[in-house]
């Protein structure tokens, strides 16, 4: 087992749910408050260890990689006029991790997309992160796998208790033991009266570089996409996985209400909005 350093984002989906506006701006990049969801989430991966993440990005995404890199012309204006306070505002390069770039030409899937990692993964275990997942907690959420991880020498998924009126939404755990949180397998999206428990698998993955082989020969599933779940349940097959139960709140921002939701809590946490945002909401609508 090796120390997790390194993070896959893949952001190169189409973002149909939150069409049109996905057709020219990713949704990985809309602002939660004045950053952008991708932002939050590489900022989750340095607070917890993550020193080399990969982007899986797309053709139609050039502003991630601008995002992320350093603007000259913009730094030179700004320099000579002095102003200071937007200066540090544009530092949106992270100085204490690698960000790597990879693209993928058709979006066949998450599972297809991870699948181009596998050259800057090796024989390491590492983490993913879905780019549209945000997740608001005290200790990184990130961090919370790590640790599992680093006890159990195995395989992690994040999860959270889920109402069991929403649990056809999502890949829902079924446990091979309840107390230790072992999981058996994921079921996706099973109808109401199905599902194996009331915990989901969301967003935040720790797997061994055993997934590749698995993805190279994997078929197609939900949607007609290759899904990285599909990929885990094989894995699981043949290594352990544990279900880390996050202290967390989440907030799927590929979604029109999760991405408000996140910006109506984000803001609420801010000090300058915070009051102005409250008397808002307290209107009548
Ligand atoms: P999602 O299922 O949330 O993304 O994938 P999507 O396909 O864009 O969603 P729709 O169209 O709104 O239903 C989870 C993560 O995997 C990435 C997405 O960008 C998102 O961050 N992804 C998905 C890829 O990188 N490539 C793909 O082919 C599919």
């Amino acid at each position: 087992m090796n120390k997790i350093t390194k993070a896959v984002i893949p952001v190169a989906g189409l973002g149909t749910r939150f069409l049109p506006i996905t057709k020219s701006i990713p949704k990985e990049m809309l602002p939660i408050v004045d950053k952008p969801t991708l932002s939050y989430i590489i900022e989750e991966c340095i607070a917890s260890g993550i020193t080399d993440i990969l982007l899986i990005t797309s053709p139609y995404k050039k502003v991630i990689e601008d995002y992320f890199d350093q603007s000259f012309e913009l730094e030179r204006r700004l320099e000579q006029n002095h102003k200071e306070k937007e200066l540090a505002l544009l530092k949106t390069k992270p100085d204490n991790v690698n960000i790597y770039f990879i693209r993928q030409g058709e979006p066949k899937g998450s599972g297809h997309a991870i699948k181009l990692a596998s050259t800057f993964v090796g024989n390491d275990d590492f983490a993913v992160l879905y780019g549209d997942d945000l997740m608001d907690s005290s200790k990184p959420a990130l961090k919370q796998l790590i640790e599992l991880h680093e006890k159990t020498s195995s395989n992690i998924i994040g999860a959270l208790k889920v109402p069991s009126h929403l649990s056809n939404k999502y890949g829902m755990i079924e446990f091979k033991n309840e107390q230790t949180k072992e999981i058996k397998t994921i079921i996706e999206k099973p109808p109401l009266e199905k599902s194996p428990s009331n915990y989901a698998g969301l967003g935040r993955y720790i797997v061994s570089s055993k997934i590749f082989p698995i993805l190279e020969s994997l078929s197609l599933g939900v949607g007609g996409e290759y899904q990285f779940t599909d990929a885990m349940k094989k894995l699981m097959e043949q290594e352990k996985f544990y279900a880390c139960l996050l202290d967390a709140t989440y907030y799927d921002t590929g979604s029109k209400i999760g991405y408000l939701k996140a910006n109506i809590d984000y803001a609420m946490k801010n000090e300058e909005m915070k009051e102005e945002l409250k008397n808002y909401l307290n209107k009548d609508f």
